[in-house]
């Protein structure tokens, strides 16, 4: 298979959530431009608007959402659906938290299966009132209010919970620091300082300080790297041509999956690297060479914590054993992507094999067919149709509409850059 191509990916989805939560957040109107247009993007707009926001459709070129500070925000008269989306529910968890009111937050299946735990018990501690219907899963009924601040030790790397506790501090005007094992991407610092809130990082720390309002700004979204990650790694296992994928957030909390492609082997290179509103976007050419594999351990794996999957197909084309260690997060995705990965990679001929907190993929270069169980998630069904366009198309993927979660567009893009080779 020869890649040829150039794409401009979506917006990045982690941008897309905060631009529109921060707007609400704000004082006045804030424009987006280049915001994600997928359903988990839909689902935050959605909530944003049960609580009185005034989100314009997110199909037009320039998304506005008008705030008034957090005290503006309405308490809802119906449940507040996040759908497939955690990125929501946590997020605005920390939002709900400050507010002097109750709110029931559902979700699909997927997301219904996925721990609360983690921004439940910090936000208790500030004073919010967490009830589960089962576990510590959605539904969930948030009763907001008063909160006091917090210093946090997260036992996870998350970005979801760090933001959640930096929301809730700011909503409620009260000081938060939140220390991680490992630094997890730093999407909500950089744009509450963007916009002119005191928010510091330091090492594995984020500590905010109360006092300034949120300004309304106009925003540009990047691409997503996490999209781009799809391409670069298509482009990786092809036999000949390049891929050019324009406007990539290149933030180095994000981009850890291109420094591994890189180890395997694949050439890769960032041009025009520049800061656009706080984030260095940059044009990432990627093109083949032979792949070996090779191993990921705990420290990177938060900067590559949604390209696993993709990475764990590259492996199943490289020379030698890949090894994934301190991964245990991937159990808790929109779906068990440790236990899916293998099971799926097995199913088509792979040798690959499960560990408690990650997994073994051991490549070749036999042919590769077989269907795909996706379970509905989005970045396992994109992972396999890489997979699947690089070795030839005997891969077969249960159910490729998942994809609307984060790239309505992916299968689309695909074909776009795949071209048989005699
Ligand atoms: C995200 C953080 C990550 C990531 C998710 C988006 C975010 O989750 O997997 O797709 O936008 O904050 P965790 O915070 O659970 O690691």
């Amino acid at each position: 298979m020869r890649v040829q191509g150039r794409i401009r990916v979506p917006g990045d989805k982690s941008i897309s959530h905060r631009a529109l939560i921060l707007g609400a957040l704000a004082h006045g109107t804030s424009r987006v431009t280049g915001i994600l247009r997928s359903a988990d993007v839909r689902n935050t707009a959605g909530v944003l608007r049960g609580l009185g926001v005034n989100v314009s459709s997110l199909d037009d070129g320039v998304v506005t959402v008008t705030g008034n500070g957090p005290r503006a925000l309405a308490a809802p008269a119906a449940d507040l659906d996040a759908g497939n989306s955690g990125t929501t529910t946590r997020l605005m968890a920390g939002v709900l938290a400050a507010l002097p009111f109750s709110s029931r937050v559902i979700g699909d299946a997927s997301l219904s299966r996925r721990p609360m735990g983690r921004v439940a018990k910090p936000l208790t501690e500030m004073g919010a009132a967490f009830a589960f219907e089962k576990g510590d899963g959605l539904p969930m009924t948030i009763t907001g209010g008063a909160l006091r601040g917090l210093t946090w030790h997260s036992a996870v790397s998350s970005a979801q919970v760090k933001g959640a506790l930096l929301l809730a501090g700011f909503a409620a005007g009260v000081p938060v620091e939140v220390h991680e094992p490992i630094v997890s991407r730093d999407h909500t610092e950089r744009m509450m300082r963007a916009r002119g809130v005191d928010v510091r990082s330091e090492g594995t720390t984020a500590s905010l300080l109360p006092g300034a309002d949120l300004r309304a700004v106009d925003a540009a979204v990047p691409g997503d790297p996490s999209s781009a990650a799809f391409f670069a790694a298509l482009a990786a296992m092809a036999r000949s041509g390049e891929i050019e994928l324009d406007g990539v957030c290149a933030n180095p909390g994000r981009i850890g999956a291109f420094r591994v492609l890189e180890r395997m082997g694949a050439r890769l290179g960032w041009e025009d690297l520049h800061d656009a509103g706080g984030e260095l976007v940059a044009t990432l050419v990627a093109a083949p060479r032979l792949l070996r594999g090779t191993e990921i351990v705990a420290d990177e794996v938060p900067s590559m914590i949604d390209e696993l999957p993709v990475l764990a197909c590259v492996a199943a084309r490289a020379d030698g054993e890949t090894r994934v260690t301190g991964a245990a997060e991937l159990r808790v995705k929109e779906s068990d992507r440790i236990a899916l990965v293998v099971k799926n990679l097995r199913a088509i001929g792979v040798d690959a094999e499960e560990l408690p907190d990650g997994f073994i993929v051991r490549g070749s270069d036999r042919p590769l067919a077989g269907r795909i169980e996706t379970e509905g998630d989005h970045r396992i069904a994109m992972a396999f149709g890489v997979l699947g366009a690089a070795t030839g198309g005997a891969i077969e993927v249960d159910d490729p509409a998942c994809v609307t979660v984060s790239y309505p567009d992916f299968w689309t893009d695909l074909a776009g850059c795949t071209h048989a080779v005699a």
